[in-house]
């Protein structure tokens, strides 16, 4: 047998993608989202192995070290990627969860893709786990994970975090494999949410559901205790901080305040391309500010990052024709030879480059219609160590539960997202300093190591037996 850990975290995505050239050669990036931002740090820390799909399709490449962890690459069919990535996580369960901003799709055979290979990466799980290992899977691709790795190992301590936004019950009942969700979830000794509603939602359904009686934050299934709660992600403080005071990042970002015409100030947008990111109300909001001249192009410049992402799902193919043509239409109205009022960056960055842009920002925009976090909006805020800067957030972010001395604004208000630009901008410089003050402490206070620990504690100290 090969060797087995004790520490074994299951997610979707590795931490890198492969990426083959034409000729076969491999290279491998880092892969997309805040799940990898936030959990590179502890499964190095542990020297864990970390299951995951490799970006590809067909046979998956070989198990590897990196950085003090063994990655384990789970292989997809192409087919596969079509059901039960595309297909059941991001069309179905993904729009579902983040309030059905987009239309959840419902098919069978997406949802049976979503067994097979739930399946897969819960046997893997069972091979690489040392005895009474503690077993820690991640996210919407794999509530089933749990009870299936249950039925192979009862002898693992299993953990599950949702990364995104657990639905109000209405919602979820929409799902017509439901039960089965549940029961999957179920099979975890802790079910960790990003935000208090979100335990008690899935706690609700399990009485609704299954006729259980949930009694504070756990509840009672099969003579097994299931805990629920939340514990909301943050990030790598110490990583923001140090690439902040690295005087290269410091000189790039200059040289890009330069570039962008010097006195201009910039608001600053980073997301992936995705429709929960709230990107054309955005963009919508800054064209009329420009339109009513209550910002000229001569003093701002907003420069949307917008990481490519799941691009061959529909909804999100016809969203970057929707953005990039409302980007050329602004710069077509406002722009002036050389100088444009939206630079659009359709591309993924390196830490370096991303800092800089943070470092260079007067205004941070998340303004996403519903977030289970948002870590960008706390990179930035860590980032900011001389408190300088602004950041204007979503209230339907579950960052904006902790970053109450931003900007807050609701998304879908086109006229607040102006009002909280402008006053973003205009605020005297002591008042930002002080929110950016309070902003840091908090974020500095609960990092992604506190995180870890916290939930890996509580899953350490859960009680697996019925109360008598
Ligand atoms: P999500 O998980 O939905 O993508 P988050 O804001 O929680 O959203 O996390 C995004 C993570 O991806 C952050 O850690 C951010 O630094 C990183 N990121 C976002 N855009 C880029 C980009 N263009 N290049 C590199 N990293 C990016
Ligand atoms: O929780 C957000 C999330 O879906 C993660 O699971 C994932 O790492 C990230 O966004 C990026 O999405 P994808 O893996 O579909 O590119």
């Amino acid at each position: 047998m090969n060797e087995q850990y004790r520490f074994v975290v299951v997610a979707n995505r590795l931490p890198v993608d492969e990426i083959l050239d034409d000729e076969g050669k491999r290279e491998w990036t880092r892969s997309p989202g805040g799940l990898v931002s936030a959990l590179q740090p502890t499964v190095r820390a542990r020297h864990g192995a970390w299951i995951g799909w490799a970006g590809g399709t067909g046979d998956a490449p070989e198990p590897f070290e990196l950085d003090g962890m063994w990655l384990h690459p789970v292989a997809l069919s192409s087919d596969e990627l079509d059901f039960y990535y595309e297909g059941e996580s991001n069309a179905t369960i993904w729009p579902l969860y983040h309030d059905a901003v987009e239309t959840p799709a419902f098919h069978r055979r997406w949802r049976q893709a979503y067994w097979r290979v739930n399946q897969r990466f819960a046997e893997a799980a069972a091979e690489l786990a040392a005895p009474g290992a503690t077993v820690w899977v991640h996210d919407y691709q794999l509530q089933l994970v749990p009870a299936m790795l249950r039925k192979l190992r009862p002898d693992l301590r299993i953990g599950f975090f949702l990364h995104i936004p657990f639905p109000p019950v209405e919602l979820f009942m929409q799902m017509p494999w439901r039960t089965r969700v549940l029961e999957g979830l179920l099979g975890a000794d802790l079910v960790g949410f990003q935000r208090p509603g979100g335990a008690e939602n899935f706690l609700r359904l399990t009485r609704t559901l299954l006729g259980l009686e949930p009694d504070g934050d756990h509840v009672v299934v099969d003579g097994r205790t299931v805990t629920a709660r939340a514990f909301p992600i943050s990030i790598d403080v110490a990583e923001m901080e140090q690439l902040a005071a690295d005087p290269q990042i410091q000189q790039r970002a200059k040289q890009l305040s330069e570039e962008l015409g010097g006195h201009r100030r910039l608001l600053l947008c980073v997301d992936r391309l995705d429709y929960t990111k709230g990107i054309e109300h955005r963009l919508k909001a800054y064209r009329e500010l420009l339109a009513e001249g209550r910002l000229s192009n001569r003093d701002v410049a907003l420069v949307q990052v917008a990481t490519p992402s799941r691009l061959r799902v529909a909804q999100y193919r016809q969203l970057r024709e929707r953005v990039e043509r409302e980007v050329g239409r602004i710069n077509g109205e406002y722009g002036e030879v050389g100088l444009a009022p939206v630079h659009y960056l359709f591309r993924s960055y390196d830490r370096e480059e991303l800092l800089a842009l943070y470092l260079a920002a007067d205004v941070m925009l998340v303004t996403p219609l519903r977030d289970g976090m948002n870590l960008v909006a706390k990179e930035y805020v860590a980032a900011r160590t001389d408190n300088t800067g602004a950041l204007v957030l979503s209230e339907f972010t579950g960052a904006a539960a902790e970053l109450s001395d931003a900007f807050l604004v609701n998304p879908h208000d086109v006229d607040g997202l102006k009002q909280a630009f402008v006053q973003a901008l205009e605020t005297p410089p002591d008042e930002r300093g002080a929110r950016m003050r309070r902003m840091r402490d908090q974020v500095c206070a609960y990092d992604v190591t506190r995180w870890a620990k916290e939930f890996l504690e509580a899953l350490g100290e859960c009680d697996r037996t019925a109360p008598r």
